[in-house]
């Protein structure tokens, strides 16, 4: 099938571009590089043989969306475009709103122009706000405490409109927990730009000498080691989770349906640490700092939904999480420049 995969140079749609092309499938990647290079469709053709069609563009070009809808004869999108930062969206909000919530009314109306009605969007665990109970089953009341969970609420309201509108559309809404994680190749992988906000890309700068230490954020949380915990999911598990959604789509009959991606296992951030020492043999310094505002304790998924309707479950284990970053990490500091890769 073809699928058009927007974001599909980001650190999700590239991992998802190489496991639906060796699936056999046709992907084409519409990206406008705000956070992502060219050079990872190079890097995705290294590892599937394939170097896959690459749009530089925008999903707010509507008429660029239509266009690639009709020339490439897609069957079904896969929206990860957006931007992720939380820090940034409180500052930023209206860059947040325009570009995910505008964004994805654009991708919409291209995809209604065109015929096109087979959609699963990225969403995220940040829409279920302060646990009330766990673990997070999908009716688990859902909230947003800063801009960008609250476009991830916009969106996935406007999706569900959309299907009671219009009954032929099939649309998989996926909250995703917390992606970490790469490639087997070591040729993709999450290269954020600047200092990491996230724990796992922070834990390899720390062991790759880039930055001194970790801030744990906190150890007097109510769990076990006093740190926050978190259900930390393989990206190879989740883009195999996308693969088993698109083919859902294929034979539902139920217009929107929201599904968690996660392990169901909660490990806390000195869990982390400890693993990742152990599956690199790199030892991460770390000091102990006031909590972060905005965190919760605790955060893990009730996956059996997607086990029980897509037939995917996550099987990779941390160990292979921590192992897989570093090894990503430790190939693009002797990786030559990205010009050279690219010829
Ligand atoms: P990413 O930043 O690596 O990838 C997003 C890609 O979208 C980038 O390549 C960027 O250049 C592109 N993009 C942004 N705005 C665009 C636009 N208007 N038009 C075209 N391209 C655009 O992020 P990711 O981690 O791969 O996340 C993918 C999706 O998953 C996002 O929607 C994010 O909110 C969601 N998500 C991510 C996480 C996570 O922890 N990584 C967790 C939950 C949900
Ligand atoms: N942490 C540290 N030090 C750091 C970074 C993180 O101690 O330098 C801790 C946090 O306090 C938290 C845990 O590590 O306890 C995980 O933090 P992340 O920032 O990696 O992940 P979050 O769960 O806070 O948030 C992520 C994304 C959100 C998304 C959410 C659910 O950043 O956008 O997962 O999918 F909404």
């Amino acid at each position: 099938m073809n699928f058009l995969l927007t974001g599909g140079l980001g650190y999700i749609g590239s991992h998802t571009a190489a496991v639906l092309q060796q699936a056999g499938h046709h992907v084409v990647l519409l990206d406008n590089l705000s956070n992502s290079r060219l050079e990872v469709a190079d890097r995705i053709g290294r590892i599937t043989g394939t170097r896959p069609v690459t749009e530089v563009g925008d999903v707010l070009d509507t008429i660029r969306v239509r266009m690639a809808l009709r020339h490439y004869r897609i069957d079904a999108v896969v929206h990860f475009a957006g931007l992720k930062a939380v820090g940034e969206s409180v500052a930023q909000p209206l860059a947040y709103y325009h570009n995910n919530v505008a964004g994805t009314v654009s991708l919409l109306q291209a995809m209604a122009a065109e015929g096109v009605r087979s959609l699963v969007f990225s969403s995220s665990a940040t829409v279920y706000g302060q646990p009330q109970y766990l673990p997070l089953d999908e009716s688990h009341p859902t909230s947003a405490t800063n801009p960008y969970g609250r476009t991830k609420l916009h969106i996935e309201q406007m999706l569900h409109d959309l299907a009671a509108s219009d009954a032929t559309w099939r649309i998989a809404i996926l909250r995703y927990f917390n992606p970490v994680g790469a490639h087997a190749s070591g040729l993709l992988g999450e290269d954020p730009n600047g200092i990491p906000n996230n724990l796992m890309p922070y834990i390899a700068r720390v062991a790759a000498g880039q930055l001194p230490h970790l801030n744990v954020w906190g150890n007097d949380y109510p769990t076990p080691d006093g740190t926050g915990i978190r259900d930390y999911l393989h990206v190879m598990d989740l883009a195999e989770g996308h693969r088993a959604a698109l083919e859902h789509l294929q034979r539902t009959t139920t217009p929107c349906d929201v599904f968690n991606l996660g392990t169901g296992r909660g490990t806390s951030v000195l869990e982390m640490v400890r693993t990742f020492e152990q599956a690199t043999g790199q030892s991460v310094p770390y000091r102990i700092a006031p909590r972060r505002p905005g965190d919760v304790a605790e955060c893990w998924a009730d996956p059996t939904k997607a086990q029980r309707v897509l037939g995917w479950r996550a099987e990779r284990s941390l160990h292979d999480m921590c192992a897989s970053t570093w090894a990503f990490t430790a190939g693009q500091r002797s990786a030559p420049a990205p010009h050279i890769l690219a010829v």
